[in-house]
């Protein structure tokens, strides 16, 4: 996730590059800062980590400066390279912007601003804010920046600082956070309070559609109107590590409660008019509405968003889906024609089997198109498109964000291939739409009951994960998470196959967590928690709000709100993230980095 820091009241440029030290923690491919002196604006930016920015800047770093800005970029729009770093300016290069979040209607304003006679240089989003500023600048910096919010589309945490503006930095946000302080001399934005605890502790959380007015030791906050309001002051007590986690104990729950964040930015940009519309697979639209089969490839965490994506889009239309792992995908002698589509799912994009799968693809002359949540990934680079689920850098190892935001952009790739197809599905795409607000009230209204549940279970050795039809997948994800994080042997099982075998394991010692929600599998599931406990398995059941014919037989449930039934695997998969969080902090085990895993697996 990018991070954003700047001050204004005189410092040092070292300064800038101390801020984002302390935004590191949120991975980034570049950084950039950017400073006036004299009207004239000085701005260095790099691909790569913060030390190296600090080494090209060298000699600068003593230099006294009155204000800065300074950003660390993870790509969304454009490969991560210098030019494509953030601070980016405007055509006189007198105005600097750094930006965190998605500006969805930035190609029409790139438009609009080219024919009024703007040069842009970047692939980035975020140009089009640095030339509409200069398009609206008049003398009054507020106001432009306030003008030119006011035409942008999507999510934004902005900083602008103008070379000819020597007493004042802006600020402004929308759906991406932005906090505020002062220390009588200074005062600093940034995109969370890390950098800015060791100033002050006193800041403000701008919300959406405020801006902020920063002088020398004073701020001010402002409606998009213009119009000046109260600020709400918040005593932060945690120390930088604690804030690093934005007061959680480990990044995995912090990542589990972005999720809503990051299913609305995977949405953001591609559905307009109750249709999706995925620009990235631009030229491709007359081989997909030709396509017979579809291959999806992927490991781990992301093979199981594969197996969703199979019955989800399978429940759009009858369709050859084929998902497999890519470690036995790489070595099967595949049928490959101009007819099949290779879907290659990596949150990193460098998973060593993914690229050995996507290589015989491209030998037998297939195409792939790659989910990744890396811009300019090896995988990225190997496939013919990519659509990025950009939900910013995860940082714990066990992956949470990354495969709700899989699911959310897997969901729309097959509402896209399926309009091709002449489907139409408004009301799918509406409750996609409503998604990121349900799954944010489940977070927040379930995490004490799953913990709760959880500590019950903290003792026990084998757990068995059972579900069907698209919640199958849900339950060998959760047997994985559960495996990962806490060391706990958890198999996951279609709930059909149980009495095939599996169900010889059961007794009072091995719990069952079953996914029985309303679907049209419900009585089926009901019969096969029933088959579980004459066997003395204590059982989980993840329910639907509501559901009482199953109290005499369960011995705990997780109660998800009414859904239609495809949207059930979103929250499935939160809640086993959430109990398997629970049971492995419980044990009070090493969370974020578990033994013998890697985040990026590149060996085979
Ligand atoms: O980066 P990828 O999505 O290709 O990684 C695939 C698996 O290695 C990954 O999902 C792994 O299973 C995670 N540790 C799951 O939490």
């Amino acid at each position: 996730m990018c991070g954003i820091y700047g001050f204004i009241g005189g410092g040092k440029v070292e300064e800038l590059i101390n801020g984002l030290k302390k935004l590191e923690y949120r991975g980034y491919d570049s950084a950039g800062i950017a400073f006036a002196k004299n009207g004239e604006l000085f701005v260095e930016k790099h691909t790569g980590k913060v030390d190296q920015l600090r080494e090209h800047l060298n000699s600068d770093l003593s230099k006294r400066i009155n204000s800065g800005i300074a950003h660390t970029r993870w790509a969304s729009h454009g490969i991560p390279n210098d030019l494509n770093a953030h601070p980016q300016m405007d055509c006189q290069h007198k105005i600097a912007v750094v930006h965190n979040g998605i500006i969805e209607n930035y190609e029409q304003l790139k438009e609009t601003l080219k024919a009024e006679g703007h040069v842009f240089v970047s692939q980035t989003d975020t140009e089009v804010v640095a030339h509409l500023v200069e398009k609206y600048f008049n003398g009054d910096l507020l106001d432009a920046v306030r003008k030119a919010i006011l035409d942008l589309d999507g999510t934004y945490a902005i900083g602008v600082l103008h070379a000819d503006v020597k007493d004042e930095i802006i600020f402004a946000r929308r759906k991406s956070p932005l906090v505020v302080t002062a220390d009588g001399k200074r005062s600093y934005c940034a995109s969370d309070v890390t950098p800015l605890i060791s100033s002050s502790r006193d800041v403000v959380f701008l919300e959406d559609g405020q801006l902020a007015r920063l002088v020398a030791g004073e701020y001010e906050i402002f409606e998009s109107s213009g119009k000046s309001v109260a600020k709400t002051i918040q005593h932060i007590e945690w120390d930088e590590k604690a804030a690093e986690k934005g007061g959680y104990k480990h990044f995995m729950i912090k990542e589990i409660h972005e999720e809503p964040r990051v299913i609305s930015d995977a949405i953001t940009g591609r559905i307009s008019e109750k249709k999706v519309v995925l620009k990235e697979l631009k030229g491709w639209d007359n081989y997909l509405k030709n396509v017979n089969k579809i291959n999806v490839i992927a490991c781990g965490t992301s093979y199981h968003a594969g197996l969703i994506f199979k019955y989800f889009f399978e429940s759009l239309r009858p369709f050859n889906v084929e998902v497999e792992v890519s470690s036995e995908y790489r070595y099967r002698n595949v049928l490959i024609d101009e007819h099949t589509l290779t879907i290659a799912i990596s949150q990193s994009g460098e998973t060593a089997d993914t690229l050995e799968s996507v290589g015989l693809v491209k030998s037998r002359g297939g195409k792939v198109l790659a989910i990744s949540n890396v811009v300019g990934s090896t995988l990225t680079r190997e496939s013919e498109k990519t659509v990025y689920i950009n939900a910013g850098p995860e940082i714990s190892v066990a992956s949470t964000k990354a495969y709700i935001g899989q699911l959310t952009v897997l969901y729309l790739l097959a509402l896209y291939i399926d309009e091709l197809f002449g489907g139409n599905h408004p009301d799918i795409v509406e409750s996609l739409q409503k998604l990121p607000e349900i799954a944010d009230n489940f977070i927040i209204s379930s995490v004490e009951a799953i913990k709760e549940v959880a500590s019950k279970y903290v003792g026990y050795e084998n757990f068995m994960y059972i579900g069907r039809g698209i919640n199958y997948p849900s339950a060998l994800e959760g047997a994985l998470k559960l495996k990962e994080i806490s060391y706990t042997n958890a198999v996951g099982y279609q709930a059909g196959e149980l009495k095939h075998g599996p169900i010889a394991l059961l007794d009072e010692k091995f719990p069952v967590m079953a996914v029985a929600v309303n679907d049209q599998l419900y009585n089926k599931m009901m019969s096969n928690i029933l088959e579980t406990k004459a066997r003395n398995a204590h059982v989980v059941a993840v329910l639907t709000e509501g559901d009482l014919n199953l109290k005499e037989s369960i011995n705990d449930a997780i109660f998800l709100p009414k859904l239609p039934s495809y949207l059930y695997p979103f929250l499935v998969g939160t809640a086993f993230q959430l109990f398997a969080y629970h049971v492995a902090d419980a044990r009070d085990l090493n969370i974020d980095m578990p033994r013998n895993l890697a985040k990026s697996v590149t060996i085979e």
